[in-house]
Formats: structure tokens, sequence, C-alpha cells
């Protein structure tokens, strides 16, 4: 039997009671303590917010946000509406900008994060922890979309920096 048809087995052996309780997201497999679901979004550093709003909107023809600056996370962003996923565009605002380092390595800009929701962010904290993945804050903080999230560290997600937001 190959990995993946074990795998299968077993999760569809599991007791029943476990598998509705926990659902989810159905494209994950039903865990008891968290469970990852949708991609949330994918954030871009901008290094030219209007001539990236251009892009998205007038070349894509896609639906973007008004402008919002959120000093609290020391960026502008704008959210392009992609239906089940959004991109959201960052632009540094403020001194302390988090994505300022980022684009002064990365010029013409480029992919900051991905964000990947999950049903119980605490429980995910734990158990990510347990695995060694590092996070890059002691706990969850509340994230642009008033959710709470935490960023797991690049070097232990193949150099992709990922947010884990509660949804
Ligand atoms: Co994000």
């Amino acid at each position: 039997m190959s990995p993946l048809t074990h795998l299968v087995r077993t999760v569809l052996s599991r007791p029943t009671s476990l598998l509705s309780k926990q659902a989810f997201h159905t494209s994950c497999i039903p865990r008891k303590e968290w469970q990852i679901g949708k991609l949330s979004h994918v954030a871009i550093a901008v290094a030219d917010l209007d001539k990236s709003v251009a892009l998205y909107k007038d070349a894509f023809g896609a639906k973007v946000s008004e402008k919002l600056d959120l000093p609290e996370h020391g960026v502008t962003t704008v959210f392009v509406d992609l239906g089940d996923a959004k991109i959201e565009l960052l632009y540094p605002l403020g001194k302390k900008s988090p994505i300022k380092n980022f684009l002064e390595k990365n010029k013409n800009g480029g992919i900051h994060h991905i964000c990947i929701e999950v049903d119980d962010i605490e429980n995910a904290i734990k158990d990510l922890r347990a695995k060694k993945i590092r996070l890059l804050s002691e706990t969850s903080k509340i994230g642009a979309h008033g959710k709470p999230i935490i960023f797991a560290h690049p070097k232990d997600c193949d150099g992709v920096l990922v947010e884990f937001e509660q949804v």
C-alpha cells in the first residue's frame, strides 16, 4: 500500500464523530487539535502603490479596494478581491515599517508572505512550537482583518514567511 493510500485509509477509518466534529475544510486532513483551512491571502510588497493598483485594476481588470492605512502594522494596504482569496498589496507606512527592509533587498517588490486560515490558532501555536517551527512572536496578535494571527519563520517554511489567521 502506498503511503498516501495508507494515510487516506487511516483517516477514513477514524470514528466519524471525530471527522464531523472537527470538520473545517474539505481539503485538509481532519485532526483534533487544529486544522488548516483555505488560503486567505498572498501579500505582495510593492515599490509604487499607485502603479500596482493600476496593474491589478486597469491591466488585469480585478476589483481593488481603496488604500487603507494600518499604522499599527506599519503598512498601507490595498486589497485585490479574487473571490476565494485576496492579494494584499503592501506599501511601507512610517519609519518602522516591517516591509522596509524587504523592499531594500527587493527593489522591484515581491511576494512578502502567504496567509492560511486555521480553525484554532492557540492550538496551532502550541503544536507548531512542539514541532520546532519557529514563530515570530510569543503570542498571536490581531492582524489587518481584526482576527488573531501569527507568523511562522521563513527558515522553517521553505523560505516563505507564512501567516496563520484564525477564522
Ligand atoms: Co497578511
